[in-house]
């Protein structure tokens, strides 16, 4: 997607430095265009924990390039599988809830078994990295093709005017490598010449709705609007909201949904007003292997200061304020889980389909357990 018109990646390998993968720094927008420059193991692991990038099929890349960079780095007297072994277990580390980061670490594990020497493992490891990063790309230009008809089909159910649609969080290109998951449609309608309106919800306590989602949209020219997490209710019952598109950190083989903190609470709000509620993802956030979302998917708890302190932009400096009485005890839990039965649908790359077990195999048979 383009800032001030010039194509990036939220990710990248550097031009002519194959040793360096470049980073939109996401902690300062969207006031500051910072590129971050990563070159070891640590520093992208510290780059996933601390949230300079973030959002589950990025952070599932940035883990993959973070496994090519320990085995690069490694010294060649030191055993590579457990070089390989203690990375996996550092990248796994940082994130508990999106699966992709598990997804992309595990699938460089099964790369490395193919190495004869430390230099083919690099090149394995590097090339594997960039095929994740084109898949991601592919998968959410897809999403946002099944998308499509699903807000060109409310569009025509509506009979005209704007289709407006809300979000939470950031599920945007930032949080992807490009397009998208829940704005991959967005975009795709928008250059379409579709009318729409985006509610943005601000989603504390990080803010990436209205930091990030909102810099994104207004970056591509799509109109939108921010609001406090707790007045979507109000909008649906207003019917101001005609659908809402969010994205997922893991999506059990059931259809149940992990998503940023607050997802639960829109969707049951849509439900209560007959609103649909879709869920885009790519099938690298699917977690085959969980069937139930609310007892087996580990929800990350993160720092009290996220909680009791905001950033903003003041006299033209980034600053972070304090916010709760100073000893005030915080609790930060990072995402929630939506049972299926409120989920309208699921938006994948292979298409459209009811958050059922059944429905997901439809789509991805290969799934499918042998009888
Ligand atoms: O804590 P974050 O910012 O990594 O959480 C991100 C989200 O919850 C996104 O909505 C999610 O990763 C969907 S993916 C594009």
């Amino acid at each position: 997607m383009k800032i001030h018109g010039i194509p990036y990646r939220s990710l990248w390998v550097k031009q002519g430095d194959p040793h360096t993968i470049q980073l939109i720094d996401q902690r300062y927008l969207p006031h500051k265009f910072v590129i971050e420059e990563i070159r070891t193991l640590d520093e992208i692991a510290s780059a996933i924990q601390e949230m300079h990038l973030r959002g589950a099929p990025l952070i599932g890349v940035a883990a993959a390039f973070g496994m090519y960079l320990a085995l690069l780095d490694a010294p060649s007297d030191q055993s590579l599988e457990k070089i390989m072994e203690d990375a996996s277990s550092r990248l796994k580390a940082t994130r508990p809830t999106a699966v992709n980061l598990q997804w992309a670490i595990e699938r460089q594990l099964k790369v490395i078994r193919r190495m004869r020497s430390k230099e083919e493992g690099v090149q394995l490891l590097f090339e594997e990295a960039q095929k994740m990063a084109e898949e991601d790309v592919e998968s959410c230009r897809r999403i946002g093709e099944h998308g499509l008809r699903l807000i060109e089909a409310i569009r025509a159910k509506k009979g005209g005017g704007a289709v407006h649609i809300l979000t939470h969080c950031n599920a945007g290109w930032l949080a992807c490598i490009d397009w998208g998951t829940a704005t991959s449609p967005m975009y795709q309608a928008f250059d379409k010449g579709i009318d729409l309106h985006i509610w943005v919800n601000e989603t504390r306590p990080r803010n990436q709705g209205a930091s990030l989602t909102a810099w994104e949209l207004g970056q591509h020219g799509v109109s939108h609007t921010v609001i406090v997490d707790n007045a979507s209710g109000y909008l649906m019952q207003r019917r101001k909201i005609d659908l809402a598109i969010v994205g997922s950190d893991r999506t059990t083989a059931t259809g149940d949904v992990a998503n940023k903190i607050g997802t639960y609470l829109m969707a049951l709000a849509a439900h209560d007003n007959g609103i649909p509620f879709y869920v885009a993802l790519p099938s690298t956030s699917i977690d085959w292997e969980k069937r139930e979302g609310i007892s087996e998917i580990l929800i990350e708890e993160r720092r009290a200061e996220e909680v009791t302190h905001i950033q903003g932009l003041c006299d033209g400096e980034i600053k972070k304020v304090l916010l709760t009485p100073r000893e005030t005890q915080v609790a930060n839990y990072a995402f929630d889980v939506t049972p299926r039965r409120l989920v309208t649908a699921l938006i994948t790359e292979r298409g459209v389909c009811p958050a059922t077990e059944e429905g997901l195999l439809q789509l991805f048979p290969e799934k499918r357990m042998p009888p």
